[in-house]
């Protein structure tokens, strides 16, 4: 029952985080692409700083933006804050039901650390906390008088969270924690700065008094952040899909590689929609960034070791006193999934440890209990094609695996 509920609750949890993300980026790209295309009016009391047409759904849009704000206070205001609200509410739920939940499995890797559950949940968020606070205090910093110094700095800065990560996670867990890092960045953004600061103009034009420009200024400065850091946060959170991208040593510069090549295509096209021109040279530059990621991952294949002439893959001391799979079960799964789910599969055409389970060990059994119940004791979805011909019986045993308690004891009792 326990894996039904956690597979449906991730689904659910991760459609809806999905949508609220979609609807989020969707806003977001559609007013940096209004404030790039806008084309100034002249200067008139009382009038639009600029303006734009749209053709869309049948019909024409005339959009005209104030600077700082209109005279009089429009009666209906639609805010755009929500997106983004949700966005990290789900994603934040989405981080605990599947990292800390399942923290055995993706977050906590005891050959990196050995920490318990509720020290890597506590590391995890206290992280998110701080990496706001640092990053804020940067924007409001002198460095933040030039755009260049504060991008270099937060540069490093996220990258040194990365590296952190890779030191206290799981490689899988580190990625999605600098995901996580920066798309709170991102809704402070919006929750603490932006929608506060709108409401101070709101206030003074309440009070009858023309505001104060700076607040549109810093608003604009952070939704322009958001705007460079949106394709990187998409790609971290979409790796976890994808072992390669995350599981080398070096991912935390894979993590800085991904930066540059998000930015520089945001760059493109944000210099493009304000009509300064095409800077085509962005595309091989990001380009060659990814080719650079591409590199540093490749060691982690035994495919790749190859290309790169770096033989076998070099063993890995397995951690003692981990709890193993009962001998019954790690002999069905060494016979029926392990020539895929190993560190060099050797199933045609498989080149490393799909979605990087690895099931290569009863101890490495053990960890991927639920998955494996659901993937191969209640539905039939693996082995693919049932390409190693499992049977109803096995199947019948790794279902029991999960419904008797006793499973597990025994588990730790085996040794
Ligand atoms: C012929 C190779 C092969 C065999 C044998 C195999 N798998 Fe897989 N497995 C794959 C591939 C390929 C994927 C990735 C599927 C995808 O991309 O959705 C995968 C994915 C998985 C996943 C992750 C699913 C997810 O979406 O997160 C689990 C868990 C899994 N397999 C368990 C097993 C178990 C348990 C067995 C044995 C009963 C097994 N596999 C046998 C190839 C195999």
């Amino acid at each position: 029952m326990e894996g039904i509920i956690l597979e449906w609750g991730g689904m659910l949890l991760r459609w809806v985080h999905i949508i609220t993300a979609i609807a989020w980026i969707g806003s977001s790209f559609y007013f940096m692409h209004i404030d790039a295309a806008l084309k100034p009016l002249p200067r008139v009391r009382n009038a639009a700083d600029g303006e734009l047409w749209e053709v869309h759904g049948g019909g024409f849009y005339h959009v005209q933006k104030y600077l700082v704000a209109p005279e009089q206070l429009p009666k209906e205001l639609i805010w755009h804050k929500w997106e983004s609200y949700s966005s990290w509410i789900t994603g934040f739920f989405l981080l605990i039901w599947v990292y800390y939940v399942s923290a055995e499995v993706y977050l906590i890797d005891p050959a990196v650390q050995k920490i318990s559950v509720g020290l890597a949940a506590f590391i995890g968020i206290a992280s998110l906390a701080l990496g706001w606070l640092v990053y804020n205090a940067l924007c409001n910093s002198p460095l933040a008088k030039n755009d260049v110094t504060l991008a270099a700095t937060g540069f490093a800065f996220i990258m040194f969270m990365a590296w952190f990560f890779q030191q206290v996670f799981s490689a899988r867990g580190a990625f999605i924690h600098t995901g996580a890092l920066m798309a709170t960045m991102m809704t402070g953004n919006v929750a603490l700065v932006i929608i506060p600061n709108q409401s101070k103009v709101i206030d003074a034009l309440m009070r009858g008094e023309a505001p104060d420009p700076k607040y549109g200024k810093i608003g604009k400065q952070r939704s322009t952040h958001n705007n460079y850091l949106t394709l990187p946060v998409i790609f971290l959170m979409i790796s976890n899909h994808y072992p390669l991208s995350y599981s080398s040593p070096y991912a935390f510069i894979v993590v800085g590689l991904v930066l540059v090549s998000g930015a520089l295509i945001r760059h493109f096209y944000n210099e493009r929609h304000a009509g300064r021109g095409d800077h085509w040279w962005c595309w091989p530059v990001a380009m060659i960034a990814m080719l650079l990621a591409i590199y540093i991952s490749m060691p982690q294949a035994a495919a790749g070791r190859a290309f790169l002439g770096l033989g076998d893959m070099p063993e890995v001391k397995p951690v003692a006193g981990l709890p193993k799979a009962p001998a019954e079960v790690a002999d069905i799964v060494t016979g029926r999934c392990s020539m895929c789910h190993a560190r060099e599969p050797v199933w045609q055409g498989i080149h490393t440890a799909p979605k990087g389970v690895l099931l290569d060990s009863p101890e490495m059994i053990e960890r991927w209990r639920h998955e494996i119940i659901v993937h191969a004791g209640l539905t039939r979805a693996m082995p693919p094609n049932n390409l190693t011909e499992i049977t109803g019986d096995e199947r019948r045993i790794l279902r029991n695996w999960g419904s008797s308690a006793s499973g597990q004891k025994q588990s730790q009792l085996n040794p």
